[in-house]
């Protein structure tokens, strides 16, 4: 284990460790744009630069290993001005139009400019021309001058995706990237590369030109798009989801996702369904939440409790779940099923992607649901979504006497319904799901509810009192610790395994 000086503070290290990641352990900053800490060392971008005593000339930290007894310096005036150097020569040729550059307020070239670089540049040249506009495949768009040829996204896909798409082609200032003949930049993975490259080149095809990132507002969250739970950042602005980025959670996720999940958030900003609604003889109308809960509850007050179906759900969170469990115990409901979401050849692989398109079925079964068996003949059903299409047939071939539904979306499944109520999605409330590896992972609030839109665990809340039982929960937590035991605080931001 060797011990080195790093600007005069003394570290122990790994053996094999690199001095910028010596570095990086001591919180200690190197500028970089070719490093990534899960891909190999590419070794090109000249930007970490350090001094190390007795070396002839300054070394590239990323590529240097630590020995015993090294004195390095990153902050010296020479360094400083190595850096300013290195920063000047990457911008030769770069186009600087950072004001229609998506990258812009995220770019690393920007950053450095700022902080090791600004003045004019010395380059009377004119600068070499490149494609602003290179379609490298579905997800994906390349704007050829601002690449700085650092190779993430080509190691990326040789390391990672493992489908080896691209290369660098020619030499000098006429080096482009470029996928190999034939190809496209077509993987399950691919919108990773638009996140580690460091700079504007790489962009999402969803996302480019349609929020300057300044705007954007974040919440932690959890992809609902398998049983993975990837964790991610939901992007926003003014209602509505741009994107999701990726959360580091190395036990999950490390700082991947899959592309189907990452778009997934579609879903969100569409045919949301914001007022209650209620058959009539002309078919669903809308209707106040009184008359929908009231409606409800008459449904429910009219049954035995062998007469009642509660279907949970598999996409919905632990507390929604726990929600419904609840009601069922005030009302001695014992025919506990779950409704998920499926899909025809569900896509799955050996790194991240799920067949199971839920997120939550681990916390739905463990509250006891069973999955949906589809007997429902003639019983009073309170379901939540999302229900698949093969399960809505079901439903409709059973006729239950009453349907209760708790509906984010317009869906198949509301023209099934006798009363809908409009539930948020997970992006409008806090909660939990449970992971395939049985881990609970929270999600915080990004959107504020639409409409007369409520928590799931709200209306039933809502419906338990009207049926004369005393709930009072002003927030998910209590259901959350009353069914799993846990608190927010315990789950922390990187999730608990359950034992
Ligand atoms: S496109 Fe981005 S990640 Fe890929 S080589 Fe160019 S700068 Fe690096
Ligand atoms: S692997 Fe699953 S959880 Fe992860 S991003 Fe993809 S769909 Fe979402
Ligand atoms: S980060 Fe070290 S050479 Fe690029």
């Amino acid at each position: 284990m060797p011990k080195l000086t790093i600007d005069g503070k003394e570290i122990t290290v790994e053996e094999g460790t690199t001095v910028f990641e010596a570095a990086r352990q001591m919180k200690t900053s190197i500028p970089h744009f070719c490093y990534h800490s899960k891909l190999s060392i590419a070794g090109n971008c000249r930007m970490c630069l350090v001094e190390i005593e007795k070396m002839p000339k300054p070394q590239i930290s990323c590529n240097t290993v630590a020995q015993e007894g090294m004195v390095v310096h990153t902050q010296t005036d020479n360094v400083k001005a190595l850096q300013k150097n290195v920063l000047e020569f990457i911008l030769i040729n770069h186009p600087i139009d950072c004001p229609v550059c998506d990258q812009a307020g995220e770019c690393k070239l920007q950053k450095y400019y700022m902080n090791y670089s600004v003045g004019d540049s010395e380059f009377n040249e004119s600068k070499v021309k490149k494609p602003k506009k290179v379609d490298l495949g579905p997800n994906v768009m390349l704007d050829d001058e601002r690449c700085i040829l650092c190779t993430r996204c080509v190691r990326f896909c040789d390391e990672i995706s493992k489908t080896g798409e691209l290369c660098v082609t020619n030499r000098g200032d006429r080096s482009t990237l470029r996928t190999f003949p034939g190809k496209k930049l077509d993987n399950k993975y691919s919108l990773n590369t638009v996140d580690i490259c460091p700079v504007g080149a790489l962009t999402s095809k969803p996302f480019r030109f349609q929020q300057r990132v300044w705007f954007l507002k974040s919440a932690p969250s959890i992809c609902t798009g398998c049983a993975t739970g990837c964790n991610i950042e939901i992007n926003h602005n003014d209602g509505k989801v741009f994107r999701y980025q990726t959360r580091k959670n190395e036990a999950v996720n490390e700082c991947w996702t899959c592309d189907e999940g990452r778009l997934s958030y579609t879903f969100i900003n569409e045919s949301r369904l914001i007022r209650p609604l209620l058959k009539t003889a002309n078919g669903l109308e809308e209707v106040t939440k009184t008359q929908a809960l009231a409606a409800a509850t008459e449904a429910l007050q009219k049954c035995s409790a062998e007469q009642i179906v509660f279907l949970g759900s598999a996409y919905e969170s632990n507390e929604n779940n726990a929600a419904l469990k609840k009601l069922a115990n005030n009302l001695g409901v014992t025919a506990l099923q779950y409704a998920f979401h499926e899909v025809e050849n569900p896509s799955s692989d050996d790194f991240l992607i799920k067949a199971d398109k839920n997120p939550n079925r681990a916390g739905v079964s463990n509250l006891g649901f069973a999955e949906f068996s589809g007997e429902l003949t003639g019983k009073t059903v309170l379901a939540m979504e999302r229900i698949s299409a093969s399960q809505i047939e079901k439903i409709r071939s059973q006729k239950p006497k009453y349907l209760i539904l708790l509906s984010s979306h317009q869906s198949p499944a509301c023209e099934l319904a006798d009363v809908v109520l409009p539930v948020c999605t997970f992006a409008e409330q806090k909660g939990s799901f449970i992971n395939f590896q049985e881990r609970i992972q929270k999600f915080e609030v990004a959107l504020a509810p639409k409409g007369q839109m409520q928590t799931a665990w709200q209306f039933l809340q809502e419906i338990a009192q009207s049926l004369g039982h005393a709930w009072a929960i002003t927030s998910p937590e209590p259901l959350l610790k009353e069914f799993f035991n846990l608190t927010y605080e315990e789950i922390g931001e990187q999730g608990k395994l359950l034992e």
